[in-house]
């Protein structure tokens, strides 16, 4: 047997020793060391490959492990209705995405994926979730509290099914309600849109008072990483067409679209959407003054942009038509991480080409790269990388709807109470011997949800989700002993007949977003119409209106005793018969100026020749019957 000498022996020992921590050790993956060390020993490390991977988000549909680790994919999403199975529980999202994550952390690198959703109000494309009124009813409330509230609770929601990151807030000035996209906008107002940034904190958490501008942060397993939307402009298309152009100069983009990107900048939001629309004949999608001139340079954002679904291929006329150059300008105009959605290996060999011939320089792909890892980095993704199931009660919890109840009271708005002031209808006595409630919308869970629930587009009928229709609502609130009669689209005679003590008739549109719910009329879905005349014309009667955006009412408000504006308030609505029959008194004011005639549009507060039916900031107050 050999021997050797205890220096010898040390020497051997050290080198091993050394060698094997070398191994190990990597800077990047060390918590104690600086976000930008971090960041630039990880870079080092990657190859081209491996970065243009971290720039691609796919859809989960086109996803799997092996997917991601073959091609090093940065992110993956759930376009709208995208789930891992009808009526999926947590634990089965949980499943899918640490499935995904599993494939991220089994790379070379093993850096981890970033899983993004639209959880635009609450988590909406999530079976048992509660579901929170749109943005439209948020800026009625004029409650920035409120919506921080709702962000802490959504991102709740988010993190059980082991999600860390929302396409949320919509922070579009909608400044045309023919825009089907309006009842994401909270008001017509910047400066409503501006308070409700709130809503940043509360997803995301507060930033440290020490924290430079512009630096993304997220404050743990319990937060999830957000995203303003859409940069910049989308709003303020010519009559309110979707993906259209806003014509306007640019004191007025600064002015009415661009404060509300300012806050939601210091506030710390981690990743901001470019808009599909143009600015002045311009798609923002290729914008590099604004991408890269004004939100990077001068506002001095610190984390990613991310391009809408599709929304380079948008850039030419029409979609795809030269995909190649859509990428180059892409990129090049400053989007650091693209929707892909699906052909992401046609991105790759693009992005790839461009890279090597210098059409692309790597400066800018660093950039883009070292934007995500920032984020990534700081949500503490590289530590804890796996979701577990310490969350899943909080989805649907009942502290939750109950938020989500307060919600709907302070979102909706009397815009019309009694024939004569002398005479007001609310609050409606609980005890009555028979009432009718009546309309397309009383009974109709989806409607009541609107667009982005359970599907893109949402959904009719009251098996999508768990919530509380208004009839069930109204239910629940009266008197034992009052008879409550549901009858979707009675004629006069049926009215007339049955003596009612009064009727609640709710009306409106049917669920609608993006591409499809444009307007150019603005009406009230059949039979509402005829329903609010044959109810309305025999019984004493309040109309709710259940909408993602004022609607024709002018012709027909003067056969109304009441009217309330309802919006689209979620899964709760127990909140509404908690101001109908006076638990709670209404205190809404319009965050939208009501039109009386769709040739008006666009109409909005401190225009001149303004002329509403009911202008912004209006809303009837009543008192509660009892102290809650
Ligand atoms: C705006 O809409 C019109 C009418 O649909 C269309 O012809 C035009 O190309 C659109 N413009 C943009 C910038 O999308
Ligand atoms: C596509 O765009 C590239 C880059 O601008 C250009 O060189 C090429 O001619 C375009 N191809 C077509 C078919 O328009
Ligand atoms: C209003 O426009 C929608 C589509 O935008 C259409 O489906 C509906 O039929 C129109 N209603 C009336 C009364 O013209």
């Amino acid at each position: 047997m050999a021997r050797f000498s205890i220096p010898i022996m040390r020497f051997v020992f050290l080198c091993f020793w050394a060698a094997s921590t070398e191994a190990v050790y990597m800077k990047y993956k060390d918590p104690k060391q600086p976000l930008g060390v971090r960041i630039k020993d990880l870079i080092w490390r990657m190859t081209l490959e491996e970065k243009i991977g971290q720039m691609m988000q796919i859809e989960r549909g086109f996803a799997s492990a092996d997917v991601i680790r073959k091609y090093y994919i940065g992110s993956v999403l759930s376009g709208g209705g995208s789930v891992p199975a009808p009526k999926a529980s947590a634990e089965a999202w949980v499943d899918m995405v640490n499935e995904f994550q599993r494939g991220a952390l089994s790379t070379r690198l093993g850096i981890p994926m970033i899983y993004g959703i639209d959880a635009v109000h609450g988590h909406n494309n999530v079976y048992k979730a509660t579901i929170f009124p749109h943005n439209v009813g948020l800026g009625v409330t004029r409650d920035p509290v409120l919506v921080k509230k709702i962000g802490v609770a959504t991102a709740l929601e988010v993190r059980a099914t082991g999600i860390p990151y929302a396409f949320a807030p919509c922070i579009a000035v909608c400044r045309d309600p023919r825009w089907g996209r309006c009842y994401e906008s909270y008001s017509e107002d910047h400066k409503i849109v501006q308070a409700m940034t709130e809503i940043i904190p509360g997803l995301q958490g507060d930033i440290p008072a020490n924290s430079r501008k512009g630096i993304p942060f997220v404050s743990g397993m319990t937060k999830i990483a957000a995203c303003a939307k859409h940069f910049v402009g989308d709003g303020g298309t010519i009559k309110g067409i979707d993906e259209n152009n806003t014509v306007i100069d640019l004191h007025g983009l600064l002015s009415v679209h661009m404060p509300a990107y300012i806050d939601s900048i210091r506030k710390g939001v981690s990743t901001v959407m470019v808009s599909y629309s143009s600015w002045n004949g311009k798609k923002m999608h290729a914008n590099h003054d604004l991408v890269t001139g004004f939100l990077k340079d001068k506002l001095k954002f610190r984390g990613f942009v991310i391009s809408d679904w599709l929304g380079i291929d948008k850039i030419t006329s029409p979609p795809h038509a030269n995909y190649s150059y859509s990428v180059q300008a892409g990129i090049l105009t400053g989007i650091d991480m693209v929707m892909v959605p699906q052909d992401f290996v046609e991105f790759l060999n693009d992005l790839t080409f461009q890279a090597k011939n210098k059409i692309i320089p790597m400066s800018r792909i660093d950039d883009a790269v070292k934007r995500i890892l920032r984020v990534k980095f700081m949500m503490g993704l590289f530590e804890k990388p796996l979701a577990d199931l310490s969350l899943v009660n909080q989805l649907g919890s009942q502290e939750h709807r109950e938020l989500a109840r307060e919600a709907v009271r302070k979102s909706l708005v009397l815009l019309k109470n009694g024939k004569t002031i002398a005479n007001p209808l609310l609050p409606l006595p609980k005890k009555a011997s028979k009432i009718l409630v009546a309309g397309s919308h009383a009974d109709n869970l989806g409607y009541q949800c609107g667009g982005w629930t359970i599907e893109w587009q949402g959904l009719g009928g009251n098996d999508l989700t768990i919530g509380t229709t208004i009839l069930t609502a109204i239910n629940n609130n009266v008197d034992p002993s009052t008879r409550v009669v549901y009858n979707e689209n009675p004629d006069v005679e049926f009215v007339k007949s049955n003596k009612f003590s009064y009727a609640i008739v709710v009306v409106g549109e049917h669920a609608y977003s993006e591409m499809y719910g444009d307007s150019q009329n603005l009406t009230i879905a059949k039979p509402g119409v005829s329903t609010i005349h044959n109810v309305c014309g025999a019984v004493q009667c309040v109309v709710i209106i259940v909408s993602g955006r004022p609607v024709v009412i002018e012709p027909h408000l003067a056969t109304m005793d009441a009217l309330v504006a309802a919006w689209l308030p979620g899964t709760e609505g127990q909140g509404i018969a908690d101001l109908l029959f006076g638990d709670y008194g209404f205190t809404g004011k319009l965050a939208r100026t009501w039109f009386k005639t769709v040739d008006q549009l666009p109409m909005n507060v401190g225009d001149p020749h303004y002329d509403p039916l009911f202008p912004f900031g209006f809303g009837l107050m009543t008192k509660p019957l009892r102290d809650n």
